[in-house]
């Protein structure tokens, strides 16, 4: 029984045990999550403002760092780890200004590579092919700060498929993106075998692009299947302030 717990948990890309966090106001963000995700699941969070979705993101690469555990490939989260983690989860953060404050877009794209030991020439293949994925490669040279902000989220997001991260977390990456924009990155991830985190209030990109749903509400996931059958839930939607 115990092997087989060992081996359920090594082939799990992701693992939380009991999960809880709270911010230095006091306030219980998260509290007793426990979720496995299978590599290449593509999951959904979804819940209202202040459920905790982007507290419970920024768990998976430490940092915010809670109590519970959490293993990435078997790797338990821990300070000795934690570099190790954070190769293999990308985060594209809501905000693009998180993310951005090299000189030029092409720096900013080129800065996680650049701590890999390859040579500039890779980086340099590396940092265009990134851009061209998010369609960005005719701006490399601009600064990302004269950028509009759905730009910049297409070079966040650049910069983090730039580092190859075998997981990568989303958190609401549709919310600043023209319709043209949100249809490829969604062709993208739809077609990616990556394992994919997505928190978003866009029920629609959710179903396009996941095919599990956890329903976050108060710092807990209230429910966990199917992302088509929670979000035709009308009723569980509305109960959870959605
Ligand atoms: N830096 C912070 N300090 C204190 N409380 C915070 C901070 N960030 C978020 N919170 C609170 O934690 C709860 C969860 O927030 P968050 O994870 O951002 O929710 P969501 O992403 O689902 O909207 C909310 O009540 C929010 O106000
Ligand atoms: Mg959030």
């Amino acid at each position: 029984m115990q092997c087989w717990e060992e081996d359920m948990k090594n082939n799990m890309h992701i693992i939380t045990e009991n999960l809880s966090f709270s911010y230095k106001d006091g306030l219980n963000a998260l509290s007793n999550i426990s979720v496995s995700i299978p590599s290449g699941e593509h999951v959904a969070i979804i819940g209202p403002n202040g459920a905790g979705k982007s507290t419970f993101l920024m768990q998976l690469n430490g940092i915010l760092r809670g109590s519970g555990k959490i293993f990435i490939d078997g790797i338990l989260l821990t300070e000795k780890t934690i570099k190790e983690i954070r190769k293999k989860v990308g985060i594209i953060f809501q905000d693009p200004n998180d993310q951005l404050f090299c000189p030029t877009v092409y720096d900013d794209v080129a800065f996680g590579p650049l701590h890999f030991k390859i040579g500039h020439e890779k980086i340099d293949e590396i940092v265009k092919k990134s851009l061209n994925r998010v369609s960005m490669l005719h701006a490399q040279k601009k600064s990302s700060h004269h950028l509009s902000l759905g730009e910049k989220k297409r070079v966040s997001i650049a910069a983090v498929l730039a580092c190859s991260p075998e997981i990568l977390i989303f958190d609401e990456p549709s919310s600043m993106l023209d319709p043209r924009n949100k249809r490829e990155l969604a062709d993208f991830l739809t077609k990616t075998e990556k394992t994919i985190i997505i928190a978003t209030h866009d029920l629609e990109f959710a179903i396009k692009t996941t095919t599990r749903c956890l329903l976050m509400n108060n710092g807990t996931i209230v429910c966990d299947g199917p992302t088509h059958e929670i979000l035709n839930n009308k009723e569980i939607l509305l109960k959870n302030g959605l």
